[in-house]
């Protein structure tokens, strides 16, 4: 048997614990010890978990535990210094989504990592859910014809950050969704929004996505919503999908529903829509927390040398994105457009997950 991989985390605020409880449940990992600046905090998880090692000092977690991985849960601003520090000290890292605060900062974790033969993974925990894959799955197959849009809801009221907007806590998991669905950069961004309840942070956003052939996609982002809302529509040229990720069992509906336009009419008479009503059908999607396949795919790479599905290039697209979203933000909306770099416009075949399959 191989020798577990011996991991640390750093932030055990909200989301870090989450991380926690996964690697701690792995049979090929050995979570060691975990960080945080808050001693209260640490004194908390300490007590949930009595065999993993508490430290305050990053330098310690870095050091002098004996680690192999480094997994940063901390707040954005802070993933650029802790990932540098963890790839720069030879240790494979996750980074939370998203994966810095500019693409400068991604560039170079993405350069240091390479260097050193290091796997970098991005938390795009969405793309590790069992419907997602069976979405792209589905799409794919060719199943709903071309897609001709995407429409993406995420909205709750707060958690209101204080270091990044609502489109830089929330967007990323549609963004990532929708990138990886359509397998395409898109060519320009366009942002809205407002910041209602702390200045200068946009609680509320809208941004849309151009992508080649007219296709585009919305994400509307917001901390001002009484109801919690998880919703994203693909509409293709046959059949659309409704994927409501609050749903426990049914999660995703495909709809064989469609529109079309008449080749050819003499008359407005003659002219109507052919629009097609057929059945709803239900995937099976097979119930597993996707944060736990990410930890899985993250050992995995690291044991077997592979790159991840959510690689560091795929968390720099991801920060071009976002950035292009605040530009278009301060302009009141005019498009930005995303120029063709090397490293987010050939998104390259797409990895697999070297996972047991989610679904039937
Ligand atoms: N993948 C997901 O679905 C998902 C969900 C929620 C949050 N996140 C991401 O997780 C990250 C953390 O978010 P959160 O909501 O848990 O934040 P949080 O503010 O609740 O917790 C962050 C913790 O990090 C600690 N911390 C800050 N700087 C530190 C440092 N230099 N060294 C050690 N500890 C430090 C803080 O004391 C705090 O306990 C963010 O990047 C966020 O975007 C991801």
């Amino acid at each position: 048997m191989q020798k577990p991989i011996v991991v640390g985390v750093v932030g055990c605020g909200y989301w870090g614990p989450n991380l926690v409880r996964n690697f701690t449940g792995l049979p090929n990992c050995n979570l060691r010890a975990m960080c945080d600046l808050n001693e209260a905090r640490l004194k908390h998880m300490r007590g949930l978990y009595p065999n993993v090692e508490g430290v305050t000092d990053f330098g310690h977690l870095l050091n002098g535990v004996g680690l192999d991985a480094v997994v940063v849960a901390a707040p954005v601003k802070h993933h650029f210094p802790l990932a540098k520090a963890a790839l720069l000290a030879g240790k494979h890292t996750l980074i939370e989504k998203p994966m810095a605060a500019s693409s400068a900062e991604c560039e170079e974790l993405i350069e240091i990592a390479e260097s050193k033969g290091l796997v970098l993974m991005v938390g795009h925990t969405f793309l590790y859910s069992a419907a997602v894959r069976k979405i792209a799955e589905i799409v794919q197959a060719g199943d709903i014809g071309e897609i001709r849009y995407i429409n993406s809801r995420r909205l709750n009221l707060g958690l209101f950050q204080k270091d990044i907007n609502v489109a830089w806590d929330l967007a990323p998991h549609d963004i990532s969704i929708i990138l990886h669905i359509l397998e395409e950069f898109p060519l320009a961004v366009n942002c809205q929004g407002n910041a209602h309840v702390t200045p200068g942070i946009e609680d509320v956003t809208n941004i849309s996505l151009s992508f080649r052939h007219k296709r585009f996609a919305t994400i509307q982002s917001s901390w001002l919503e009484p109801r919690k809302v998880r919703e994203m529509t693909i509409a293709g040229t046959r059949r659309m999908i409704v994927y409501d990720d609050l749903e426990t069992h049914e999660k995703i509906r495909i709809y064989d529903t469609r529109v079309e336009r008449p080749p050819h009419h003499d008359t407005f008479a003659e002219f109507h829509y052919s629009y097609h009503y057929g059945d709803i059908y239900i995937p099976y999607i097979k119930q597993e927390e996707p944060l736990k396949a990410e930890c899985q795919h993250f050992i995995d790479c690291i044991e077997k040398g592979t790159k991840p599905l959510t690689s560091g290039h795929k968390g720099l697209e991801l920060v071009r994105i976002l950035e292009a979203a605040s530009t278009s933000l301060k302009e009141n909306g005019a498009p930005v457009t995303l120029t063709r770099s090397r490293e987010v416009t050939q998104l390259g075949p797409r990895s697999t997950l070297s996972m047991q399959p989610a679904f039937a």
